[in-house]
């Protein structure tokens, strides 16, 4: 098993990992249509970030089971532009692209919200449904905070979204639920929360 940066070879496995992760978080997103779902997620991935900068992968036997990503408290993280409307009408049917464009837009306006200055981001967890259970979360986790604090981040935070039931997965790596603020766009962003965990101070041993 090998963690390592993610790189354009890997979109399509991460594209197939990202249905899962909103299938677990968002299903609205996805629909019935996982299969046009995938589509989109895969042309929005090779048009916006081909390279999947900040992103890391698990490989395991030439497969890749499992994505995360990180977004230093320097450059922080931004909405991945979609496919033009006309595109996901066409992949989807009128109903499911005003659902997916809907489901898409709240998702991003939670989880690309400003953190307060100083936090760097984890985002983008998923492991492949068949090798969770595993201690894969544990270990790409362990990975990203380590390349976190080499690179001089002293603080994270990760938003959970509410229905995916995860608070606990992350208590156990340390994380502690903050209070956010709640901001003019709340109600139109999809519930969640953020939470939190300090790496410690630059120079000390995490
Ligand atoms: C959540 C997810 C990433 C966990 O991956 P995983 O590889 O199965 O997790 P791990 O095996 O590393 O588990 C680490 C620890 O958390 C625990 N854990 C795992 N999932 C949990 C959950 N949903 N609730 C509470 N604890 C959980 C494990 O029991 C383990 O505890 P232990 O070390 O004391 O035995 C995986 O289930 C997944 O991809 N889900 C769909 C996408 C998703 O929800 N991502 C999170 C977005 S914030």
């Amino acid at each position: 098993m090998e963690i390592r940066p993610a790189n354009v070879g890997d979109v399509d496995a991460v594209g197939d990992l990202l249905v899962h992760l909103y299938e677990a978080e968002a299903p609205n997103i996805v629909n019935s249509n996982r299969a046009g779902c995938l589509d989109l997620v895969r042309r929005s991935l090779r048009q916006a970030n081909p390279d999947l900068a900040g992103g890391y992968v698990i490989e395991a036997s030439g497969q890749i089971v499992a994505y995360g990503a990180i977004a230093p408290a320097d450059d922080p993280r931004r909405p991945i532009r979609q496919p033009g409307f006309r595109t996901i009408w066409r992949t989807l049917g009128l109903f499911a692209a005003l659902r997916y464009l809907v489901g898409i837009k709240r998702l991003m306006l939670r989880v690309c919200a400003q953190l307060p200055p100083g936090n760097a981001q984890i985002h983008s967890i998923v492991v492949h449904p068949a090798f969770r259970g595993l201690g894969l979360c544990r270990s790409l986790v362990d990975h990203l905070e380590s390349e976190l604090r080499r690179a001089g981040n002293e603080s994270i935070m990760l938003y959970v979204l509410k229905g995916n039931d995860v608070i606990g997965l992350y208590g156990k790596l340390g994380y502690r639920r903050v209070a956010a603020g709640g901001g003019p766009l709340e109600w139109l962003k999809h519930p969640g929360f953020v939470m939190h965990k300090f790496l410690g101070r630059k120079g000390e041993k995490g």
